[in-house]
């Protein structure tokens, strides 16, 4: 039989309850589509820094090295706002390990089911079929890691701040491959995001991803639009993308817009892939939910699991090739949510729900 050698990070505040269900959803989804899990857990981020005196320590790295792709829950919470900026679990785990595994590109589903739309905060006839668009955002380059990056004091004793934004073709064009991948999957289109307008980078990354696509992806039908303008579009009207396609910072600030208005974080998974291949022959990759550690609810037993369980089927796609065990899963969760709301039984929105019996309601449709 097939194993799944896995790397099981849960984190911070919400991450360890809805870690424990999706696990549950994939031990199930092993059973049924005839693979097993081999799975090994390590701290990141706070719990990590209380426990090893770091955000991403050695032992974690280990074990992330070993397996096959990481599952990720969240990171960060008031305990340790009051560290250093640096310092803090969100900066000193999530940065380190996107650049530990090259893991260049981050892709975020935007969908909102359309049984759902009075969920999103968009009017329900701007949306009347739902949401469904993805968002491609490249995750080791940019104003992220560019070098300068310091604060000095100047002559005169003030401080300045430098942040340095920076992209190289070879950059641009390995994740351009990715959102023709990902257009290819699906609708066929990509709006290509930048601010042309203003800065160097985005004219390089205009012009390498026009020659990009002319070469190698001359179906796909490519479009580009300056950031203020996408932000603007996406909230008139979403469904106007099919991928939407961006640098680090404008897809960091795009995708949490896309998150809102699919009505929930709670339902918002992500992928972030790797340069390299792991054992299998498939991108190394680490799947987290894109809502954040939640600590207002963390412990309380009603944080939505949906958006780990979807990470999981995410990480089941692209690290492991288990395309139908990926489909199963997303189709629980779907046929969960929209028949609990339908049926009344899962009547307590998207936000907060009871996890465990949500986690119950996905493994029965499963
Ligand atoms: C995200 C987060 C991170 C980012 C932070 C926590 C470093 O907001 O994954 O979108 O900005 O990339
Ligand atoms: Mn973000």
């Amino acid at each position: 039989m097939k194993t799944l050698k896995f790397a099981v990070l849960p984190g911070d505040g919400i991450g360890p309850e809805v870690m424990d269900v999706a696990i549950d959803i994939l031990q199930a989804a092993g059973q049924r589509f005839g693979f097993a899990l081999e799975y090994e857990t390590a701290d990141i981020g706070g719990i990590a820094i209380d426990h090893h005196g770091e955000a991403f320590p050695e032992s974690t790295k280990a074990v992330c090295d070993t397996a096959d792709a990481i599952l990720f829950g969240s990171v960060g919470g008031p305990k340790w706002e009051s560290l250093p900026p640096k310092e803090q679990p969100e900066r000193a785990a999530l940065l380190p390990i996107r650049k530990a595994y090259s893991l260049y590109a981050n892709v975020r589903p935007g969908l909102l089911y359309g049984e759902l739309t009075d969920a999103s905060p968009l009017k329900t006839e701007r949306i009347p079929e739902g949401i469904d668009i993805v968002c491609i955002r490249e995750l080791t380059g940019g104003i992220y890691f560019g070098q300068p990056k310091a604060t000095t004091t100047l002559e005169n004793g003030e401080s300045q701040a430098v942040d340095t934004m920076v992209y190289k073709t070879s950059e641009i064009e390995r994740i351009a491959q990715v959102a023709i991948d990902t257009a290819r999957s699906r609708g066929g289109r990509v709006c290509s995001v930048d601010k042309a307008n203003v800065l160097e980078t985005s004219v390089l990354w205009r012009k390498v991803v026009t020659e990009y696509f002319a070469k190698h992806a001359p179906e796909i039908e490519l479009s580009h639009m300056y950031v203020d303008n996408a932000a603007m579009q996406l909230a008139r009207d979403p469904n106007q993308f099919d991928v939407l396609f961006t640098e680090n910072m404008f897809g960091d600030i795009l995708s949490d817009e896309m998150g809102v208005i699919c009505g929930s974080l709670g339902m918002l998974a992500s992928a972030s892939l790797g340069a390299t291949n792991n054992q299998l022959g498939h991108p190394y990759g680490l799947y987290e939910p894109s809502g954040g550690t939640a600590p207002d609810i963390a412990g309380l037993g009603i944080a939505n699991p949906c958006a780990q369980i979807l990470s999981a089927a995410l990480m089941l796609r692209y690290s492991f090739g288990e395309e139908e065990a990926a489909q199963a899963i997303e189709k629980a969760v779907r046929d969960t949510v929209t028949g609990g709301v339908r049926t009344g039984d899962i009547a307590f929105g998207l936000d907060t729900v009871d996890t465990k019996t949500m986690g119950a309601a996905v493994l029965r449709s499963l």
